[in-house]
């Protein structure tokens, strides 16, 4: 939790000292993290219906997983139990249609991060539009789509405000890291995988774990397995295995690119 709130007030600092086309007065408004290359919105309100859901001819799983982890984000775990017999059902969202162009999913450096989101979509009634070039600048572009999301509990149903949203963005620089040091901070497992879920919100794209130093030494090197002797105390240390555990919640989860120092 502490981790992820110092990680917010990073990316704010970075964002305000980076600025961006819209005025300040505007900014206020926009309640998006980062903030958009490019962003217009209005003044009116619609909601997600119950069945909200995916829509799209890609057959990506990376693409299905991230909608699905999207949902579970912007509901909180909150129950939709809204009466929508007494919605005006042109105000009502059916779900996000989504289009990647290119089947590629090959993550380098390098790689195409752009999109462009449509709320809703001026083409398909009753959807909100994803457009991107690959299955990587479509998981910016939910993302995004999750910040323009609110549960609104008096109705209890998912709202979005300040529709119609038009969004071009791309993240302004190819390499997006973080560092954690957890040799002069021990850092639990949990809280680790919270930072890189954190990440993927604010779309930072390479976890640099500086996991050993001079200072404390917590990870097991099966070769000399005295090295973690050095550890600050015998809790506050990782198995090989849970490093390997940590990668793979980077790699599965968020295609975050990982970077082991030492
Ligand atoms: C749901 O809304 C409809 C239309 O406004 C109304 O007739 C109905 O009584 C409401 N149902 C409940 C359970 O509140
Ligand atoms: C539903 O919303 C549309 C568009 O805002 C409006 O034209 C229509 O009158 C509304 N219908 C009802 C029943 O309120």
């Amino acid at each position: 939790m502490v981790a992820s709130k110092a990680l917010f007030y990073a990316v704010a600092v970075v964002a305000v000292v980076l600025g961006n086309a819209l005025a300040a007065s505007e900014i206020s408004q926009v309640k998006i993290w980062p903030m958009p290359a490019s962003v217009s919105y209005g003044d009116a309100r619609l909601y997600l219906s119950s069945d909200f859901g995916l829509s799209s001819d890609s057959e990506s799983q990376i693409l299905k997983d991230a909608f699905n982890r999207m949902l579970a984000v912007i509901k909180q775990d909150h129950v939709i139990d809204a009466n929508f017999s007494a919605f005006n059902r042109s105000s009502l969202l059916q779900g996000l249609h989504i289009v990647v162009s290119s089947p590629d999913e090959q993550l380098l450096y390098g790689t195409d991060e752009s999109y462009k989101l449509m709320v809703p979509s001026p083409e398909k009634p009753g959807y909100a539009h994803l457009e991107a070039k690959t299955v990587y600048g479509a998981l910016h572009g939910l993302q995004t789509f999750s910040q323009l999301c609110y549960f609104n509990i008096r109705r209890r149903v998912l709202e979005v405000n300040m529709s119609p949203w038009t969004i071009i963005d791309q993240p302004r620089f190819p390499f997006r890291g973080l560092l954690i040091d957890t040799s002069r901070h021990y850092l639990p497992l949990a809280v680790i995988k919270k930072v890189i879920d954190s990440m993927s919100y604010a779309k930072l794209n390479v976890l640099h774990w500086h996991i050993v130093d001079t200072q404390s030494f917590p990870l097991e090197i099966p070769s000399y397995p005295k090295l973690w002797d050095g550890a600050y105390s015998l809790s506050e240390r990782y198995s090989a295995a849970d490093a390997a555990e940590v990668v793979r919640h980077v790699v599965l989860l968020f295609f975050l690119l990982s970077h082991v120092s030492k």
